[in-house]
């Protein structure tokens, strides 16, 4: 027991630091061109977990599918707000985790692969604009330590969200 839960615990903390430099990493990407096509790869790339990494952003009552990367597309290119996983989370503003997405009424389902989804909204001035999706491949893909991460990753978003509105606004 001893040796079995010191395991777990090294482990653990070992994915806390990889989460804390992951996170260091996506702050230095957000000011890349492209920044956030940039940091969906940097997701899907680097947390073997992450099967599919999307970002919906709000355009009027629906989410559409902005920057992605997977092994497939989804047919889901626009959801309505309120429908799906991840309708109810831009919803509610409220993170959702699905540890069995066939135990999900709400899942709409776009990989076969999928057994577990996380979406995380994306705020700005108090507002959800988008969110992050991402679907994993097995059971319980996700934890808290995903949704403290990935609500981290969703501030820096909004930020490049925001930053590369404005400059099109400025084109215009
Ligand atoms: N499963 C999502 C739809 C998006 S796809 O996973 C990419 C949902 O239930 O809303």
């Amino acid at each position: 027991m001893g040796w079995l839960s010191g395991g777990v615990q090294s482990s653990r903390k070992v994915r806390s630091m990889d989460y804390e430099s992951a996170y260091r990493t996506i702050t230095r990407l957000a000011q890349e061109p492209n920044a956030a096509q940039v940091i969906v790869n940097y997701l899907h790339d680097h947390f073997p977990a992450y099967s599919w990494v999307g970002l919906y952003w709000v355009q009027g009552s629906d989410l559409v599918l902005g920057e992605w990367k997977g092994p497939e597309a989804t047919e889901h290119t626009r959801i309505a707000i309120g429908t799906g996983v991840c309708g109810a989370a831009a919803a509610s503003g409220r993170t959702e985790i699905v540890g069995d997405v066939s135990r999900d009424s709400r899942y709409l389902a776009c990989f076969s692969s999928t057994k577990s989804e996380i979406v995380v909204p994306i705020f700005a001035d108090g507002s959800v604009i988008g969110e992050i999706d991402i679907d994993g491949s097995v059971l319980n893909a996700f934890g808290a330590e995903d949704q403290r991460f990935l609500g981290r990753v969703a501030a820096v978003l909004a930020g490049v969200r925001t930053r590369t509105s404005a400059a099109r606004a400025a084109r215009r």
